[in-house]
């Protein structure tokens, strides 16, 4: 499922960076630029991080 459509970042790709220890919007930002267009996507972002951390 695509989270972020401005940077086509699925949520695949979150648990990925989740992961490898980006485990922060902050970091998900500065790394993946992962809401830095538009910015719709931040709340479904951050329940997607939420889940990813959750379930590590
Ligand atoms: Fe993520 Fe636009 S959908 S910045």
């Amino acid at each position: 499922m695509i989270v972020c459509v401005c940077h086509n970042i699925s949520d695949r790709k979150i648990r990925q960076a989740v992961d490898a220890g980006m485990d922060t919007m902050p970091q998900l930002r500065e790394n993946l630029a992962l809401g830095t267009c538009c910015g719709k996507c931040h709340f479904s972002a951050k329940q997607v991080l939420k889940k990813c951390v959750s379930d590590k």
